[in-house]
């Protein structure tokens, strides 16, 4: 990947952060942060805003079981965290782990030092020992800690830099990419995987990720992200639900389940939230919103039969 297709793929953290702020205004979710991260807002279409809530919905079933489950010293690393609100959600609602650790380029976490420092809604919620580091491209606590590395160097650059700030390999630990490693090259995103068979006892991931480039609707959105100049360099290697919970598998993680989006929606966004979703838009693109969101998966894995991995799942409130 070259510098040109870096800034490309670094952009999509603000699509994100445009969606979840749409989602969050209109009521969707409940996240008073985003906004912060925000500078140019813009509402988006309700099949959009359907498929950010049961997005941050299962991401966010998954991390709340996590850090509830654990005992006092458990870690979540967030690889491609572009604008994520996470440490401040949970902070809020005093659901900390010990330690968080975001991950990205120095050109977004950069981005995201400056939003933060300059906004007292967020500064005051992050400890006293908050420190701007590496010339403000980084912000080093005792508790959340925002690192700039590229994750295609993750063993020999971003490693060093986790064990520097008080990453504990013994702990248990929950790794999280949504929608990040798709857009590494499949030998990288398995590197990382392979580092953390190799080094962690008790590690979990939570990926959310787009599937299923073979049929008519994976090859559009294939081709939209190209004409944009985005590559899901990811996707060939796992393309569907099956391979993508397989991968952790074949490395031998005790456990990996996987699934759509459009299931999620479907069976496990309970009915008293499917009408309350219903009475903020009107939506009548079904079709299209299924579609879409059989595109999109959530898979949950974890190396060994240990706690807390061993009592969390996808249905789980
Ligand atoms: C689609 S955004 C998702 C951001 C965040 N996870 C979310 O869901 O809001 C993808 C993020 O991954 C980051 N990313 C992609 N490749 C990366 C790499 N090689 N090293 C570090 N970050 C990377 C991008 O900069 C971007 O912030």
């Amino acid at each position: 990947m070259n510098n040109s297709n870096d800034a490309v793929v670094q952009g999509t953290s603000n699509d994100a952060a445009v969606s979840r702020e749409s989602a969050a205004r209109l009521g969707y979710i409940n996240d008073p942060f985003i906004r912060y991260f925000v500078k140019r807002p813009q509402r988006r279409a309700p099949l959009i805003n359907r498929g950010t809530h049961s997005r941050f919905d299962g991401m966010q079933r998954i991390i709340r079981q996590f850090v509830r489950k654990s005992s006092s010293k458990c870690q979540i690393v967030s690889l491609g965290a572009g604008m994520d609100t996470l440490y401040f959600l949970l902070r809020q609602q005093q659901e900390q782990p010990w330690r968080i650790f975001e991950i990205d380029f120095t050109e977004i976490t950069a981005k995201k030092a400056a939003a933060i420092y300059k906004t007292s809604a967020l500064r005051s919620l992050l400890p006293q020992d908050m420190a701007v580091a590496k010339g403000g491209t980084e912000l080093h606590s005792h508790d959340y800690t925002l690192i700039s590395g590229d994750l295609r160097e993750f063993a020999t650059s971003v490693v060093p830099k986790l064990m520097a700030r008080g990453f504990d390999c013994s702990q248990p630990t929950l790794f999280l990419s949504e929608c990040v490693l798709i857009y590494l090259d499949p030998q990288h995103s398995d590197q990382i995987l392979d580092w953390i068979t190799d080094n962690m006892k008790h590690a979990g991931i939570l990926t959310y990720e787009q599937i299923l480039p073979h049929d008519r609707f994976g090859q559009m959105m294939i081709e939209n992200l190209r004409a944009r100049g985005l590559e899901l360099r990811g996707l060939h290697a796992y393309p569907t639900l099956q391979s993508t919970s397989q991968r952790f598998l074949d490395r031998g993680w005790h456990s990996a389940v996987a699934v759509d989006l459009a299931t999620y929606h479907e069976k496990l966004v309970c009915e008293d939230e499917q009408s309350r979703l219903a009475k903020i838009e009107f939506m009548d693109e079904w079709e299209e919103f299924r579609l879409l969101a059989q595109h999109y998966a959530f898979t949950f894995a974890y190396t060994a039969d240990t706690a807390p991995f061993n009592s969390m799942s996808m249905e789980q409130i």
